[in-house]
């Protein structure tokens, strides 16, 4: 890798669980180059610097105050989301954040207009829309394969996190459950490819009050369910296509797909939104066989190899907004897919259909290979 091909120093704040995948993700595009880490934990950051080979660690101050970081990747719990993010915006960094932008709708309302009057440009996960999984879905649509779409259906149906996660409690905490925690990868691919929601209603309610951990390294024998774990919504996009929502902890086992998007001349099939890849099929009305179509972008992280867990297109892309490109993980787009999920529990408390107050553009598509 030549200096000139690194045009983008990136610093990334936060050294959790999801820290490893970042890095490995990133460190696949030659002109990012992740030179600092930094964590609340400083002992944390300086571990992880090692493990990974960055040459700079520290605390938040001290990777604001590094002018050589152009871009800040927040990776830190959503609960700090709102307020380091706006830190580092105003310290003159470019910022890209995991989902969800922050973790109330009013933080994030607070996040975007701090991001639309500032220099400095914001991006937020997710950002497995930018894989070929949605743009290949996205391009079919483009090219009208299953002719006007009419309606969609999303179903979000893990549950058992539990069984394999030591410490569960923020997946059934205030900004957990399916909607929130699975949801944004769900609306996004859905915003992507048929543009914003109009108006939602929902059905909420809580399955099991406590469950029990079962997680072989369990720091905790049973959480209580503070949010909504079952969620039925019906959405109006403003094209007209009218979708209906699952998303639920609490199913167990199902046949259900993961998103299908129906038109007057045939049926898209989408893999697992949370990953990059994986295939996207197509039954058109006069098909015999569901057709697999071929990936319209280069693959990210491949469906069953080691690599479909690393994060980073949406850094990419933040980086190639920065010079000028298409910014298409940006904070209207993941303000508006917030908003949308965030309407449901809005839905279910005022018993009414509730009008979105935001809107957004779909996302360029990615250019093929
Ligand atoms: N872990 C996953 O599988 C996963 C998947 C998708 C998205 N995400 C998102 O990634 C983000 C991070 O998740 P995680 O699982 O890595 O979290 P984590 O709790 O494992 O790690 C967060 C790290 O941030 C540090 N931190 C907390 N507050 C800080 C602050 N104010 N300044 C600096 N550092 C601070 C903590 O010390 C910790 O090291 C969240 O937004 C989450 O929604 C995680």
């Amino acid at each position: 890798m030549t200096q000139q091909q690194t045009r983008h120093r990136i610093g990334i704040l936060g050294a959790g669980d999801i820290f490893g995948r970042y890095v490995e993700g990133l460190r696949t595009f030659p002109e990012l180059d992740v030179v600092r880490v930094a964590d609340i934990d400083t002992s944390r950051a300086k571990q992880a610097a090692a493990e990974h080979g960055i040459p700079a660690s520290g605390d938040a101050d001290e990777l604001l105050a590094d002018d050589s970081v152009g871009i800040v990747v927040n990776i830190t719990p959503p609960q700090f989301h709102a307020e380091t993010v706006m830190a580092a915006l105003e310290a003159g960094k470019h910022v890209y954040v995991e989902k969800p932008l922050a973790a109330t709708i009013e933080e994030a309302r607070e996040v975007l207009d701090a991001a639309t009057r500032g220099r400095y440009l914001l991006g937020s996960a997710p950002d497995t829309f930018l894989g070929s999984a949605v743009q290949t879905a996205r391009n079919a649509l483009d090219n009208g394969l299953i002719g006007e779409p009419v309606g969609a259906t999303a179903f979000v149906r893990s549950s058992r996190v539990e069984t394999r996660h030591p410490d569960p409690r923020a997946f059934y905490g205030p900004a957990g459950g399916p909607v929130l925690d699975m949801g944004p990868y769900y609306m996004a691919a859905l915003v992507n490819c048929l543009g914003p929601v109009a108006q939602v209603s929902a059905a909420t309610r809580i399955g099991a009050p406590t469950r029990k951990v079962t997680s072989p390294e369990r720091v905790v024998d049973e959480v209580t369910v503070e949010v909504s774990t079952h969620v039925s919504a019906t959405l109006t996009f403003a094209s007209g296509v009218i979708g209906t929502a699952l998303m639920s902890f609490d199913v167990w086992d199902t046949e259900l797909p993961r998103i299908e998007i129906y038109g007057t001349e045939g049926t898209l099939s989408l893999p697992n939104p949370n990953f990059f890849d994986g295939d996207v099929r197509l039954k058109r009305h006069q098909d015999q066989e569901w057709q697999v179509l071929a990936p319209v972008t280069e693959l990210f992280g491949a469906v069953g190899t080691p690599e479909q867990l690393r994060r980073g297109l949406g850094v990419r892309d933040l980086a190639g907004a920065i010079e000028g490109g298409p910014h298409r993980a940006n904070p209207a787009f993941a303000f508006h897919t917030l908003e949308v999920l965030a309407s449901f529990e809005t839905s279910q408390q005022e018993k009414r259909f509730v009008a979105l107050e935001s809107s957004c553009e779909r996302p360029a598509s990615r250019p093929s290979h």
